[in-house]
């Protein structure tokens, strides 16, 4: 974080263009206009507790609360002696009803096979694997490890967890068997579910023998529960690991929800971000279930006959929030797909929508601009017509991928919600309600009702409107983080004590003269040219507005005289040509654009850019790279590592 307490960011882009949701969105739509929204959102300010306590009226209790909200800050306690059961409020509560044997999970694998389970079937498959559990010795407040291929069985797993009162460590199966073993340790998780294999890119990727490696570092894991996926050969420890079809045939299908407190842990989440050892993130019950409820019902417009795609992995949070627990809690139908999003060509994903009818699709900017990349023509093969409505998450999404996804995804007619939150916020806090909120491509709009968010300076001062500052949460909401698993003091010096009486996100934002709020990335991705800070995902903005890119990446490496130099990393569209030429007009590009503080000293084109792998740019390593030639420190969250040796080893297609 810089020291200057006056402003924190120049902002140098603007966009103005300004999108209203179609009448037809509109009219059927739960909140119908701005002044509505507003109004909402006034009522909301003037009581947040009160505005929270009657969006828990829509889960079922099986105690009420006492008290709505205890904050002795930074630690809040929501709906304090309440009790209840999440997978009751995912399950049970939708067979008393017409939604009993409703979807609840369509599943694509990625080979082409599918299945579906209706509620009746995942409430009793979720019974049964409760009660594989218990016989295993798992008992209210154990943690267990998940490391799942995006099947069912995921979601079984994850909901039984709650229906005992158990809270689960979901780690993304394309973690290396080092990432495995540190949250297993960490989280002291005692069973571990696993599958012996899933499939990506046609190929199987042997969770097992990884997991098998993990585990010989992690001796507090008694047992393992494979799940038959892929059919690949496995490595067996008698007596640790055991098969999941075999202990489901012996398992009861009758397990109750047990009753739990409303700050019972539900999961731990390890976010690495891209910087730094990973956290493990808290949520808890009652208020995290009540926000991703409410929050899938009002920003994705749920409604019984929809078919919700969200495309994020469950081991994110994405996945948590927006795949499981918020939609299953509103009696949605939830789309679930195994594989790579363009296998086995590059319009799988619009393949998916077209046979299942999928009519509200939630994905992220990093594959809004891969689709880009491979062309109009895949999406145009495909029917998209079911589609009412998009949602974009995980990293400001630029002007230009915005609009692509409006226009050719959404045909000019679906409205798009640009969500901003984070792993330690555990729902959306700021967003376009659909049918109410004028949207401006590129800006997450405004916070949602009951959230008190705000731009402000070091000292926790408002920055004027159109001035660049720090993202805050004012005050606290149901579903943040309750801490990080093991590490009280990190959770107060890393979210509460940089900025005086608010949440730090740790992310960079401007609030416009509507109140509109535009995030401009990661604090710590703030470069300073000649003095001046600039957010370097506007320059990426400006460079992906150029024909010829595809993605941009741009960080500061120490200069002389300008204190720091822009260096952009592009990657370019299929048939551009990188040439000298080039990187001339898309430096003058950018100086159009934003201006000439901005104009990029080093332009250099690569295959690919490092990401984590839930898709963010790891601007860190090309940090260390435009500096020093080489990168040091953690490399484990990259998801391709041949691309940074490919980076490092000059490999880039240089002109
Ligand atoms: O920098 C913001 C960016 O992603 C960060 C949170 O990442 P993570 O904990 O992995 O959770 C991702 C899914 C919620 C934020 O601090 N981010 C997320 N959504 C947006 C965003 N940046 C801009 N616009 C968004 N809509």
């Amino acid at each position: 974080m810089t020291q200057d307490g006056s402003h924190a960011i120049d902002v140098l882009l603007r966009e103005k263009r300004l999108y209203k949701p179609s009448a037809a969105f509109q009219k059927r739509a739960r909140i119908r206009s701005l002044p509505a929204l507003r109004s909402i959102i006034a009522r909301a300010r003037r009581n947040p507790p009160g505005f929270w306590a009657k969006a828990a009226r829509d889960i079922q209790w099986m105690k009420p609360w006492k008290k709505i909200l205890d904050w002795r800050p930074p630690h809040a306690r929501w709906f304090v002696g309440g009790a209840l059961n999440v997978s009751a409020n995912c399950l049970d509560r939708h067979l008393e009803g017409p939604r009993r044997n409703k979807a609840a999970l369509i599943w694509e694998g990625e080979p082409g096979d599918s299945r579906v389970l209706t509620y009746h079937e995942l409430h009793a498959e979720t019974s049964r694997f409760a009660n594989v559990l218990k016989s295993l010795g798992v008992r209210k407040g154990d943690c267990v490890g998940i490391y799942m291929p995006a099947v069912p069985e995921a979601v079984v797993a994850m909901l039984a967890c709650a229906r005992i009162g158990a809270m689960h460590n979901v780690v993304f199966g394309g973690f290396s068997a080092q990432a495995l073993r540190e949250r297993l340790v960490d989280s002291k998780a005692r069973v571990l579910v696993t599958a012996d294999g899933g499939w990506r890119r046609g190929q199987i990727v042997p969770l097992k023998g990884v997991a098998d490696e993990a585990l010989a570092g992690a001796p507090g894991v008694e047992h393992v529960v494979v799940f038959k996926r892929a059919a690949n050969a496995v490595g067996w420890v008698e007596g640790r690991d055991l098969w999941w079809h075999e202990l489901m045939l012996a398992a009861p299908r009758d397990c109750p929800a047990v009753p739990v407190d409303a700050e019972n842990p539900l999961y731990i989440l390890y976010t690495s971000g891209s910087t730094g050892k990973p956290k493990g993130v808290l949520h808890t019950t009652g208020g995290y279930l009540v926000q991703t409820a409410l929050t899938s019902k009002w920003v994705f417009d749920l409604r019984d006959e929809d078919v919700y795609w969200c495309t994020a992995d469950i081991g994110w949070v994405t996945g948590h929030s927006y795949v499981v627990y918020g939609p299953l809690a509103c009696g949605a139908t939830v789309l679930l797909y195994e594989g790579a999003p363009f296998h086995p060509e590059p319009d799988r994903l619009w393949s998916i929508i077209e046979k299942r009818g999928v009519s509200v699709f939630y994905t992220a900017p990093t594959a809004i601009r891969a689709c880009m990349r491979f062309g109009d023509d895949w999406p145009r093969k495909h029917d998209l017509s079911s589609l009412r409505l998009l949602g974009s998450v995980g990293e400001p999404i630029n002007p230009e991928a915005w609009l692509w996804y409006y226009r050719v995804i959404g045909g000019s007619r679906c409205p798009v919600v640009d969500t901003w939150w984070q792993t330690e916020t555990g729902a959306i806090l700021i967003t376009p309600v659909p049918g109410a909120t004028p949207m401006k491509p590129g800006s997450a709009t405004m916070p949602f009702p009951g959230i008190e968010a705000d731009v402000v300076d070091r000292q926790g001062r408002p920055v004027k409107p159109g001035k660049g500052g720090y993202l805050v949460v004012r005050k606290p909401w149901p579903s943040m983080l309750r801490g990080i698993f093991g590490d009280p003091k990190r959770y107060k010096s890393q979210y509460f004590d940089p900025i005086p009486g608010a949440y730090f996100s740790g992310d960079g934002a401007r609030k416009d003269a509507d109140g509109y709020f535009w995030v401009l990335g990661r604090i710590d991705d703030v470069i300073n040219v000649s003095g001046h800070r600039l957010s370097t995902m506007e320059i990426e903005s400006a460079l992906v507005s150029h024909p010829a890119v595809s993605e941009a990446a741009v960080v500061g490496r120490p200069d002389e005289i300008q204190g720091q130099a822009i260096t952009a990393f592009v990657t370019l569209k299929a048939g551009a040509s990188s040439n000298a030429g080039l990187k001339d007009e898309l430096r003058a590009h950018v100086v159009r654009a934003i201006g000439p503080l901005a104009k990029p000293s080093d332009i250099r084109f690569a295959e690919a850019l490092p990401k984590t792998r839930s898709g963010k740019i790891m601007r860190r390593l090309l940090r260390e790279l435009a500096g020093s030639g080489r990168t040091q420190g953690d490399i484990t969250t990259l998801e391709d590592f041949t691309v940074l040796s490919k980076l490092q080893s000059g490999g880039e297609e240089e002109s």
